[in-house]
């Protein structure tokens, strides 16, 4: 059998093309040089369809052979890559293998985000003639990361119209084996909880119809041994790039075989590809992991940090911040701004962070308070600067913030429009709504159609006029509600995957716009706190705000959760007032220090309200992050306590990549009275090495520190972080 062969550096990814041309999946695993078509089968058995040439033959079925890229019409009845139908109406495809080419560089993928990097390209195309169609695989090989990447273009080589119900841009099938499917599932203020789940003979199924990545599944999941761990076993990762509707699913089909997808999502697609056109389906990054769980996230923590993010700040410290949102929310004024960034000032904090509320009539402070709000059902779509309540136009707030040494960030929700805006009432038909039908709402507010080039530009103007005014070095760009209605006025018809799917595609053109204009914006991304938490945003905002929920014991697990599958330097964290406002808790100052320090760090409170103790504590934080920073953002990371265990302490630790430095992190979850004694370990030391603990003077070596681990302090007090360095001596 013909093989395509990809190898990373420990990995190796085989593809067959049988004498009929079906292509099949022969290995995805530990690096081998052997040749994978001997795993293949060849049963006598009855109940499938045969393609039609094998005549008599009943040893292939598309229905248990394992598929590259399954297709409906194919005679697999699993859960199929692609589903194609003809203008008449008639879906079913036939596509076999038709060339297949390697060249030098990294795909890029038009219109959306992809990878990018020291890399070659796998193209294989398959065609039906019959429908003048052909679907190009396209396989990115980041050898030295361990990384495979796949995206599809689907080509209409004919003048007929053709219809897309299904595209996935990942899927492979496993002969053998039994497998756990590891996901992150939650909502607004609880993202990312880990759950994992065998996958048996039904298909586990995640995704969005929201329009949004969203908060309810993150597009990230994990195919593993049901036995493996942190250090053992093998793991699949699929990161989907894309920050819409998407499915990621796995199942085990009659004969105990596993087939594992992802891609956007099929529900309501209906994509018309015009003859002469093509489809793209967007970038799945892989990446397969015989050392366990551990290694894998580590893989996407380099990847995503050195091959997905982008700009000025990819591997620089990014400033700072305050952000006055819990601080104020919209009840604030210029002078309270200037009051609170004159603090921050003091305290070694680097950027000032304007929130939402600075624009058209958003917020004012004279309005009636909605659900406790004051006026968050107006103004979204009038990016002008509300001079009134600001005390002046925004170039004099943000000349006196920097004239005290801090660079100055602006809130935008660029997606969105209230009713009860200049700009609504200007372009009704702007709002993704549906004719007759009274809109849901979501935070009093519509969906902008960002399928069209004229609303795109036209908030675009409005906001980067804003931009020139002012010394402006950071967006935080956001979006505080999922699409319902996806008719778009333009268009003329409701085709909710495809208007989703394009509404994404202009999304990412707006950023690419803002990108292009201001190349050393740095852009924080927002979705409600972490609704659009994906790869395909990390290309254009290298970091995110992970929750909408700032408190600390919280965060321990929205953090270790994200950690599986992307790095902390994407993580958006911040240091907020107590009691904390999402759920009530009280943590000391230090704690919420040290946790926050886990990410892009941050504060979000009045810093006007606070004693000298905390003001002095800060300061404390802001010298020890600057120091740290190098290895919390570029050292390896490790989780000590796993996701989805109950534990009494959440621990994790970061290795220097010369392993002569570690950052322990532990912080109790529970009290007891007369407690046992907490061992903090650490792990990805030098077992032969001996480190001295900066903070106590003592001498481990690294097989006893990541055997046994250091005895903490009892402390009595609940919520108490520790943090302890070791260096190699
Ligand atoms: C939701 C975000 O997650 C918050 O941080 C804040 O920016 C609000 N939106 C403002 O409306």
């Amino acid at each position: 059998m013909e093989r395509i062969t990809l190898h990373t550096q420990n990995t190796t990814y085989q593809i067959g093309i049988n004498e009929k041309g079906f292509l099949l999946h022969l290995y995805y695993g530990p690096r081998t040089e052997a040749d994978m078509s001997n795993l293949m089968t060849y049963c006598f058995r009855c109940g499938h369809g045969n393609p039609y040439d094998y005549g008599i033959d009943r040893t292939f079925s598309c229905d248990f052979s394992p598929q590259e890229y399954s297709c409906y019409g194919s005679g697999d009845y699993r859960n199929h890559a692609i589903r194609v139908r003809d203008a008449q109406g008639v879906a079913g495809a036939d596509l076999r293998y038709k060339s297949h080419r390697f060249v030098d560089g990294k795909y890029t993928i038009p219109g959306l985000p992809a990878s990018y990097g020291d890399a070659k390209t796998c193209e294989i195309t398959l065609e039906d003639p019959r429908l003048n169609l052909e679907v190009v695989l396209k396989y990115g090989v980041f050898y030295a990361e361990d990384i495979i990447t796949r995206c599809v273009e689907v080509k209409n080589n004919g003048t007929d119209d053709l219809y897309l119900n299904k595209v996935m841009s990942a899927s492979f099938d496993f002969v053998t084996g039994q497998y756990d499917l590891i996901h992150f599932y939650g909502r607004h203020f609880n993202e990312m909880n880990f759950e994992r789940t065998f996958v048996g003979h039904e298909a586990i199924s995640i995704g969005s119809r929201r329009g949004v990545s969203g908060h309810q599944h993150n597009p990230f999941a994990i195919l593993c041994d049901r036995d493996a761990g942190e250090e053992f076993g093998s793991c699949y990762g699929m990161s989907l790039m894309y920050s819409g509707n998407y499915v990621i699913q796995a199942e085990q089909d009659q004969y105990s075989q596993t087939r594992f997808q992802a891609g956007i999502s099929d529900e309501m697609l209906d994509y018309l590809l015009p003859g002469g056109e093509s489809f793209h389906a967007p970038e799945v990054i892989m990446t397969y992991s015989s050392e366990g769980l551990g290694k894998l996230s580590r893989n996407y923590h380099r990847f995503i940090r050195n091959n997905v993010c982008r700009g000025k700040y990819q591997h620089t410290r990014r400033p700072i911040l305050v952000n006055n949102w819990e601080a104020t929310y919209f009840d604030f004024t210029g002078d309270k701004l200037l009051e609170i960034s004159a603090e921050a000032a003091k305290l070694g904090i680097e950027m000032f962070v304007l929130d939402d509320g600075w624009f058209g009539n958003r917020g004012c402070l004279d309005c009636e308070p909605v659900d406790g709000n004051i006026g968050d059902d107006r103004g979204l779509g009038d990016w002008f600067v509300n001079e009134e309540k600001m005390g002046g136009p925004i170039s004099n707030i943000v000349e006196k913030v920097n004239a005290m040494g801090l660079k100055f960030g602006l809130w935008i929700e660029p997606e969105m429009v209230n009713e009860n805006s200049k700009l609504y009432q200007a372009h009704p038909d702007w709002a993704l709504q549906i004719p007759g039908k009274k809109p849901v709402l979501g935070r009093n507010q519509l969906v902008l159609d960002y399928t069209r080039d004229e609303v795109i530009d036209g908030i675009f103007d409005q906001i980067t006029k804003v931009v020139d005014s002012a010394n402006i070095e950071y967006i935080k760009m956001d979006m505080n509600r999922s699409i319902c209605e996806a008719y778009s006025a333009a268009a003329g018809h409701q085709n909710f995957g495809e208007i989703t799917y394009k509404y994404v595609l202009g999304v990412y053109k707006f950023l690419d716009k803002l990108l292009a204009r201001y190349p050393d914006l740095l852009i924080e991304g927002c979705s409600s706190g972490g609704a659009r938490y994906d790869a395909g945003m990390m290309y254009y905002t290298p970091q995110i705000w992970t929750s909408d929920n700032s408190d600390a014991i919280e965060r321990l697990n929205i953090q270790c959760s994200a950690s599986y599958g992307y790095p902390v330097s994407v993580v958006g964290s911040h240091v907020s007032a107590v009691p904390n406002h999402q759920n009530g808790r009280i943590t000391d100052i230090d704690t919420r220090g040290m946790v926050a320090m886990s990410g892009n760090f941050g504060y979000e409170l009045d810093l006007t309200k606070l004693s000298q103790e905390e003001k002095d504590k800060i300061k404390a934080q802001i010298v020890r992050f600057k120091a740290d920073w190098d290895i919390i953002h570029n050292g390896d990371y490790y989780r000590v306590t796993p996701g989805g265990e109950n534990r009494e302490f959440v621990a994790w630790n970061m290795v220097s990549q010369d392993r002569k430095q570690a950052l322990l992190n532990l912080v109790t979850t529970n009290t007891h009275g007369n407690p046992l004694v907490i061992y903090g370990k650490c792990k990805g030391l030098d077992k032969d090495t001996l480190y001295r603990c900066r903070e106590t003077g003592e001498v481990f070596s690294g097989a006893v520190l990541m055997h046994i681990g250091v005895p903490m302090p009892m402390v009595f007090a609940e919520y108490v972080a520790f943090q302890y360095h070791f260096d190699a001596i």
